[in-house]
């Protein structure tokens, strides 16, 4: 058997989202800009998708700019947030996204502002007094944090952020790139400056995302070139994957109640499965809290074991099942996950992250049960 439970790295495409950009390899090949027949057939299924999205997202159409990814609708939204508004300091989170912390760790470097750690405890809960006092001695900071956690789960109150955001006239930027396609966002009535996405995570394409920023908080391109998204981002748009991100982002709001039911019936046989059969199971952050964190992650914290000490991943992908340790993101480098580090987890306890799709079935999650109790028979 097997078994990818690693969707929060990426998710396998749905056939409907491969149908609808197939017409976009074949005999839609025009440019987009081009003001013939050929160019303007493929400038209407941009703009189309543009307004698909936005119309989810309870956004207007001029809000929404295609990316290639998450990572550079983050680079965009923190370097020209900071430069067009002419911020000289933010906050952010030891938790968050690489594409978040390692832009700002930049931008620090360069001399274009100070930056400050948000306190988190040792369940990745965000101090929000802690927020206030920072935002109260910097005000007209950028704010960065994230709506949700890839490693752990865990869900941020962004009402309660915005809202600080809005006091003390802060740039509020979210990283949405766990939640979109999977939680709905109504972006009239959320307290953000800018939210991002990344179409591999819904079943949607790689190298395809976009960008979200409220039209009171217009901000610079950041790649320069051609006028292509409105002068916000110079180059030839990638028309087959924004007709393949609009579509899985239709798809994803069509089904998303029973979906979200579905992965979440998993996630619970899968924690208290593990509960019951595996002494001394623990669970990283607030994953085993089905109402504050991501119904697709859960961040297993396993005993020590002198059988799988630092080969469990490799033990689990020997009976087929695909998971990650901490974010996917880095694996292939040897340094662990900078979050379980900020929470203070154990170095000696191997950390799991399943993370489940709507593909998924409770069959993959006993089987998975069944190989965790062979791997660790010896203290079960
Ligand atoms: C929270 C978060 N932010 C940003 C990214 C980067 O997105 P992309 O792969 O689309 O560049 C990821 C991908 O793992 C992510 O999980």
């Amino acid at each position: 058997m097997r078994v990818y439970f690693d969707n929060a790295a990426t998710t396998a495409m749905d056939d409907r989202v491969i149908e609808a950009m197939l017409p976009f390899m074949k005999e839609h090949y025009g440019n987009p800009s081009s003001v013939h027949s050929h160019g303007r057939e493929v400038r209407s299924a941009i703009e189309k998708s543009r307004k698909k999205v936005a119309e989810l997202l309870n956004a207007s159409p001029s809000e929404i700019f295609f990316t290639s990814g998450g990572t550079e609708a983050d680079n965009t939204a923190i370097v020209c947030g900071i430069q067009t508004h002419d911020i000289k300091h933010a906050i952010t989170s030891p938790l968050e996204h690489h594409a978040v912390l390692h832009t700002l760790e930049e931008c620090e470097k360069k001399g274009l502002l100070t930056l400050s750690m948000l306190e988190v405890n040792d369940k990745g809960e965000h101090n929000l007094d802690h927020l206030q006092e920072l935002l109260k001695s910097n005000p007209k900071s950028l704010i960065s944090i994230m709506h949700a956690n890839n490693e752990i789960g865990n869900i941020n109150d962004l009402n309660a952020i915005g809202n600080l955001a809005k006091e003390y006239d802060a740039f509020f930027h979210s990283d949405t790139v766990q939640t979109m396609g999977h939680y709905k966002h109504d972006l009239k009535n959320l307290p953000v400056d800018s939210i991002v996405a990344g179409g591999h995570k819904f079943h949607g394409p790689k190298g395809a995302g976009f960008l979200y920023v409220n039209k009171g908080k217009k901000i610079s391109p950041f790649i320069y070139g051609g006028a292509q998204e409105r002068n916000m981002r110079g180059g030839t748009e990638n028309v087959i994957g924004i007709v393949g991100i609009a579509k899985a982002l239709e798809l994803a709001y069509e089904d998303m109640d029973s979906h979200r039911k579905h992965v979440e019936g998993l996630k619970s046989r899968f924690i208290e499965q593990l509960r019951t059969h595996i002494s001394g199971v623990e669970f990283n952050g607030l994953s085993a809290d089905l109402d504050k964190s991501l119904y697709t992650v859960l961040n297993v914290s396993l005993p020590p074991s002198e059988d799988n000490a630092g080969m469990l991943l490799f033990n689990l992908d020997l009976h087929g099942i695909s998971a990650s340790g901490g974010s996917a993101c880095s694996s292939g480098a040897s340094v662990g996950s900078h979050v379980l580090r900020a929470l203070g987890a154990s170095p000696e306890r191997d950390a799991v992250r399943f993370s489940f799709s709507r593909f998924n079935t409770s069959k993959e999650v006993d089987y998975t049960v069944e190989k965790l109790k062979d791997l660790y028979s010896v203290i079960a």
